[in-house]
């Protein structure tokens, strides 16, 4: 693909990214603004409104403090600046606690925002949540494996890499898309894990550290190009260096307003 050419020209929807499994793999990338958003709008199938966006950006040190107004605001942001590709707003901690809340989060995201669908983190204890959701016209897209708001009651991100936890996460895939999620993210899951999952179900896994036998793939923006410096976890690749790129024009930028090498002539009215 060129660098001109979208994948996309219409609208990405859930009847799209379920077509796609066992056909071609599926890319989301996280996004938090209008700006990077219609960067990678129509490029990808989906892009998320991840809560990630307390960490990356907003500097704290877990996801647990992000609220729904913050991300409802992000994605209008996102929406504003996406009209290919589909959003899919991640619902932040303690915004479904129960089949009501969530209900009346979901509902408040819709009202307020263009995304097509809401993230939900947990398994089999949360798929009466997600049926909730469902049977009530929200898209869910569910989230299992290292689920990131689990952090402090787990007592660090634990990637889930034994024999023994296989049957558990079948289960919960299998629970959530009775309750009719479109898609699951697996995060942090041992590859063949993984491939047996996607393998159990019908409906199409997104991985995050979980191989490449999932159905599709999605990565943290700042993280694949590059942007985050002070850790990179295995699962991620550089796509780019936007941390040196940034400095270096930084650096450049300084320089010339030192010297009164900028505004030079073409650049003054
Ligand atoms: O918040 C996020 O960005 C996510 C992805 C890592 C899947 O949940």
């Amino acid at each position: 693909m060129s660098i001109q050419t979208k994948k996309y020209d219409k609208k990405v929807t859930i009847t799209t990214i379920q077509n796609l499994k066992g056909k071609e793999p599926i890319t989301m990338v996280t996004a938090y603004d209008a700006l990077f958003a219609n960067l990678f709008d129509g490029s990808v199938e989906m892009i998320l409104v991840g809560d990630s966006l307390n960490m990356s950006f907003l500097g704290k040190s877990d996801t647990l403090s992000a609220t729904l107004p913050q991300m409802i605001y992000h994605t209008q942001a996102v929406c504003n600046g996406a009209k290919k590709s589909l959003v899919v707003l991640d619902m932040p901690f303690g915004s479904y606690n129960t089949a009501e809340d969530a209900l009346n989060s979901a509902v408040q995201v819709y009202q307020e925002s263009e995304a097509s669908a809401v993230k939900i983190e947990g398994g089999k204890d949360r798929a009466h949540i997600i049926k909730h959701l469902t049977s009530n016209s929200i898209a869910v897209m569910g989230h299992i494996g290292l689920m990131p708001q689990f952090v402090r009651s787990e007592g660090g991100y634990k990637v889930r890499r034994d024999d023994n936890q296989l049957q558990e996460l079948i289960d919960d895939a299998k629970a959530i898309e009775e309750a009719g999620a479109f898609a699951i993210v697996i995060e942090g899951v041992r590859d063949d894990i993984a491939k047996a999952i996607t393998e159990a179900i019908s409906i199409p896994t997104i991985g995050i550290g979980a191989g490449v036998d999932t159905d599709g793939q999605v990565l943290v923006w700042s993280d694949m190009f590059g942007f985050f410096e002070e850790f990179k976890p295995k699962f991620v690749k550089h796509y780019l260096q936007g941390a040196s790129l940034v400095k270096e024009g930084l650096e450049n930028y300084v320089d010339e307003v030192k010297n009164r090498q900028f505004p030079s002539r073409e650049y003054i009215y």
